[in-house]
């Protein structure tokens, strides 16, 4: 997804640009370029591809003189990733250039409209018709000429805008798409998220919907529509320079794997009290709960299948029914939703454009909406009426592995805090507070059990297709297994309900095909067991994946993953580990590009 960074400051802007862009390319992108302004001349380098071509067309920045600066990744949804339609875009004059990330969907009628007043378009972006409003407003004064611009624009954008008449200045502003402002010594900055700032400063301040900012090397001024000045409180960004670097790995997607025990441990442990799951947090929420009739869960991708996961927790001990919708299908269903509904909306970036969507639609029939996020500030966390963070940290491989196993962790405390609240309690409780203590240790457990992972990929890393089969929780986490092994080795992957192979998908079972079965619930295991069997005697590879001492399985199986003994209810964060180990050893093994996964974003904040 689009990335926007800018600077203004003594020293030459463009280096600095070019660094906080790489910073941003977790997002997923298909073309880059920076303006840069030098003595009232904006001069623009855009490449299509990658950060790396961009610094070396400009030397590494070195060809763009000026201390003055914006730039872009841009992410293709108007028109395809070619140079032209990079930005930053210049409005006929040269006087501004623009960067933008998100949509504007009035852009046909305004491209029609410019066009008549005899504007010249020079790519198919919906982005362009923003520099020539500029430039048609603009009256000496670029407080006016932005505010009467985005009165025209409807959608959702964050603008980053230089002008050739007012030096030493940049502005931003920010509707519905994310944007934060750095503040340095003589420096200051903006950037689409923190990743692309740390380097330079721990002081942030999070723009929101409607706010504009004008920024000099020596002040930020944030000012409203109607250009009114205020101020905002500043954020320390307690996250390490490290903390958003690969620490000696190989890939993110590895050191976030492995950063998993610490993650989860960061997520449960201040929330854990004299033996109770306390939510400080979800004080308000407590009161709501006897009203709630049922629980909707909606999300996308991985944080989706969180939402699988953790359902079986949530009813089994808050007894509330748990309905997991995905966000694209909810928002568009006329949900029977009302006051009676608690939604619970799952999301790592807090930006995906769908669950946004799924989420205002469910607030306007009235839901109680909790959000569980990665990213402070983000607009999901904004919206919701409360909200639960995942302590993740920045994770910047495209394919998540952190954020999900944290996401699993808050619905398996928030089970347990529910029933607490509904006085539902189990008398199991004490058990499930020492699993949940235990969970760090037992993901831990869970990677140094398999050392074998790397020569099992070597062993399925040619495989045309891969069936995941599991019942119950172990179908939950089958589902995310396949999408790993999907997104990032770009192999054929599928998880089925194990119990719904003979109903047609066992017809596509043959020598050697590869199953990878879960089993790691001992409530079905006997019939999980059959389901090998059937597969087994049909010619296919199984690779279980169980506890050591389940000799049933270690007799039929092929090949074996394992996982420390752990409740099946909260087993799910520990089952899904060995399977992103794989997935990542098999796309190694097949050379694929781990972090960026061909055309995959982090995240996705269009339709
Ligand atoms: C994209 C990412 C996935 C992620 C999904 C939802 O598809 O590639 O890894 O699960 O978006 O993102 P969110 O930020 O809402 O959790």
């Amino acid at each position: 997804m689009c990335g926007i960074v800018g600077f203004v400051g003594m020293q030459k802007a463009a280096p600095i640009l070019l660094d906080g862009l790489k910073k941003l390319e977790y997002r997923g992108y298909d073309s880059a370029g920076i303006a840069v302004m030098d003595q009232q001349v904006i001069s623009i380098s855009k490449v299509r591809g990658r950060i790396a071509n961009l610094c070396e067309k400009t030397q590494d920045g070195s060809l763009m003189p000026g201390v003055v600066g914006i730039g872009h990744t841009r992410w293709a949804t108007h028109g395809a990733p070619t140079e032209e339609n990079a930005h930053p875009h210049l409005s006929n004059d040269g006087r501004f250039a623009v960067v933008h990330n998100g949509i504007i969907e009035n852009y046909i009628s305004l491209r029609e409209e410019l066009i008549k007043d005899g504007y010249h378009f020079l790519s198919e972006t919906d982005t362009e018709v923003i520099v020539h409003l500029i430039e048609m407003y603009y009256r000496g004064n670029m407080r006016d000429a932005l505010i009467k611009t985005v009165n025209r624009l409807r959608g959702s954008y964050a603008i980053g805008v230089i002008c050739s008449e007012e030096e030493g200045k940049i502005y931003a502003v920010r509707e519905a798409s994310p944007l934060i402002l750095g503040i340095g010594i003589g420096e200051n900055f903006f950037a689409s998220d923190v990743t692309a700032l740390v380097n330079h400063t721990r002081n942030v301040i999070y723009l929101e919907d409607g706010e504009f900012a004008e920024l000099s090397a020596q002040s930020i001024k944030i000012f409203d529509c109607s250009g009114t000045e205020f101020r905002k409180k500043a954020t320390r960004i307690m996250w390490d320079v490290q903390a958003a670097e690969k620490g000696g790995y190989e890939h993110f997607m590895l050191k976030e794997i492995m950063e998993q025990p610490g993650a989860v441990k960061a997520t449960i442990a201040p929330r854990l009290r004299d033996g109770k799951v306390v939510f400080e947090e979800l004080e308000g929420l407590a009161a709501e709960l006897p009203n709630i009739r049922k629980i909707v869960i909606t999300a996308c991708g991985s944080a989706y299948y969180a939402g699988c996961n953790g359902k079986y927790a949530l009813e089994r001990l808050s007894r509330i029914p748990v309905e997991v919708e995905l966000a694209s299908e909810l928002r568009y269903s006329d949900p029977l939703i009302d006051e009676h509904t608690l939604l619970i909306v799952i999301s790592q970036s807090g930006e995906t454009a769908d669950t946004i969507a799924a989420m205002r639609e469910c607030k306007s029939r009235g839901a109680v909406t909790l959000a569980i996020v990665n990213v402070v500030g983000s607009s999901i966390a904004s919206l919701a009426d409360y909200t639960v963070y995942t302590w993740a940290g920045p994770e910047i491989a495209v394919a998540t592995t952190k954020g999900f196993t944290t996401q699993i962790t808050v619905l398996y405390m928030l089970s347990l805090f529910f029933a607490d609240c509904l006085k539902r309690i189990d008398k199991d409780e004490d058990k499930f507070i020492e699993t949940l203590q235990a969970l760090p240790r037992m993901i831990q457990q869970a990677i140094d059990m398999n050392p074998s992972v790397p020569l099992l990929a070597k062993k399925y890393h040619e495989s045309h297709a891969l069936f995941f089969i599991g019942r119950n929780t172990d179908y939950a986490v089958a589902l995310e297994g396949a999408l790993k092994m999907k997104e990032i080795s770009y192999l054929h992957a599928e998880a089925y309900a194990a119990g719904e192979l003979k109903h047609g998908t066992i017809a596509l079972i043959e020598e050697h095909q590869p199953v990878i079965a879960l089993c790691c619930n001992p409530s079905i295991m006997e019939k999980t067991l059959s389901n090998i069997v059937e597969v087994k005697s049909r010619g296919a590879e199984v690779l279980a994946l169980t506890f050591r001492h389940n000799q049933k399985i270690l007799s039929v199986a092929d090949d074996l993953l394992f996982i420390p003994d752990v409740d099946a209810l909260f087993s799910g964060v520990i089952e899904i580990v060995p399977l992103q180990l794989l997935a990542y050893y098999v796309a190694k093994e097949n050379g694929c590009d781990i972090d960026k996964p061909k055309n995959l974003a982090k995240s996705v904040t269009v339709e």
